[in-house]
Parts: C-alpha cells; sequence; structure tokens
C-alpha cells in the first residue's frame, strides 16, 4: 500500500527530502516519479543539500549530463535523470552496478526497465494546484516508511 500525503508547498517538499537525506544509507535506491516539473529535481536538490549539510550546494538537473554525483563524509549518492533515454541500455556501462553500492536517486525511473531495483523507495509526484503536490510513497517496508513518515509529523 502506498502512503499517500499532500506536500503544500516547495518548503513541504523539502521537508521530506530532508527526512529522507536522514535515513538513507548505501544501497539505497529512491526512484522519483511524475510529469515535468512535478518538482522530481526540487526534491533532489533538497535532499542533497541537506545529505551534505551544504544549504548552498550547487545542484543542477542532470537531464543533460545523465548523472551527477555527490560526495558527502557518511554518503556517495548519484543522481540520474534518464528523461533522454528511451531505456536501460547503456547503463550499465555507465556505471550503475558500482553507483548502486553508494545511494542512486533517480528521475524518469520507468526508463531503468530491467535494471530497476525492486527494494527501491518510490516516490510518485502528482501537480495538484500551483504549489500542491500530491506524493506517494512505495517499496521500503512498512516500518522504514512508517519510521520516515512519523519523523514528518514531528
Ligand atoms: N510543492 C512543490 N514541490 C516541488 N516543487 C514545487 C512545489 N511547488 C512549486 N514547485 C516548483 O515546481 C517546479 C518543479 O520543477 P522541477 O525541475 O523540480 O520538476 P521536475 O519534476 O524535476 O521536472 P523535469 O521532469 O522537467 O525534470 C520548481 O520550479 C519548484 O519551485
Ligand atoms: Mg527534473
Amino acid at each position: 500500500m502506498p502512503r499517500e500525503m499532500i506536500l503544500a508547498d516547495l518548503a513541504a517538499t523539502e521537508a521530506l527530502a530532508v527526512r529522507l537525506a536522514r535515513a538513507l544509507r548505501p544501497g539505497d535506491a529512491v526512484l522519483l516519479e511524475g510529469p515535468l516539473g512535478a518538482g522530481k529535481t526540487a526534491l533532489a536538490r533538497a535532499l542533497l543539500r541537506a545529505a551534505a549539510a551544504n544549504p548552498a550546494l550547487e545542484v543542477p538537473s542532470p537531464s543533460y549530463t545523465l548523472v551527477q554525483t555527490y560526495e558527502t563524509p557518511t554518503l556517495r549518492l548519484h543522481h540520474y535523470d534518464l528523461w533522454r533515454r528511451s531505456g536501460p541500455e547503456g547503463l550499465t556501462e555507465l556505471g550503475w552496478d558500482e553507483a548502486r553500492e553508494d545511494v542512486v536517486l533517480v528521475e524518469w525511473p520507468d526508463r531503468l526497465g530491467h535494471l530497476r531495483p525492486a527494494e527501491a523507495l518510490t516516490i510518485a509526484l502528482t501537480p495538484s494546484g500551483e504549489t500542491a503536490r500530491h506524493a506517494a510513497l512505495a517499496g521500503w517496508p512498512a516500518a522504514r516508511l512508517a519510521a520516515l513518515l512519523l519523523a514528518m509529523s514531528s
């Protein structure tokens, strides 16, 4: 069962991202679904800034570079944007298997095909008015999701 919530504005999306950054560990995959402009990059940017403890961290959309890698004292994170890809072809050559040992954040994860990690956290964002986003979280064990969302309400 997905856990669903309304993120009323960008600050709410950023708050979810901060909680998520604290929960991540090596081997985790976070798949960000949703249409153009849904807020996938905004969520990833806030997550990466929180993980790096650097609110000024430059986080460009990786739609042209495909992937941007970030090092923090405790984690290495790879931010993918697969919008321009038609499928998973070439990802293995680009180091996908090695990246999976770190943390991967993936926009347009439908392109992953057979490489889509079964145990990933999927966050589906749907615009719902100008600044509100509907978010559906699925894929993590109930206890792990609950811990993330419980932290949201504190
Ligand atoms: N609640 C919200 N959550 C996230 N972004 C929001 C929210 N409200 C407004 N926005 C705005 O919506 C835009 C989202 O753009 P963003 O680049 O993150 O989308 P995207 O899903 O990555 O799109 P693309 O598929 O083109 O990569 C930003 O300008 C952001 O400020
Ligand atoms: Mg984006």
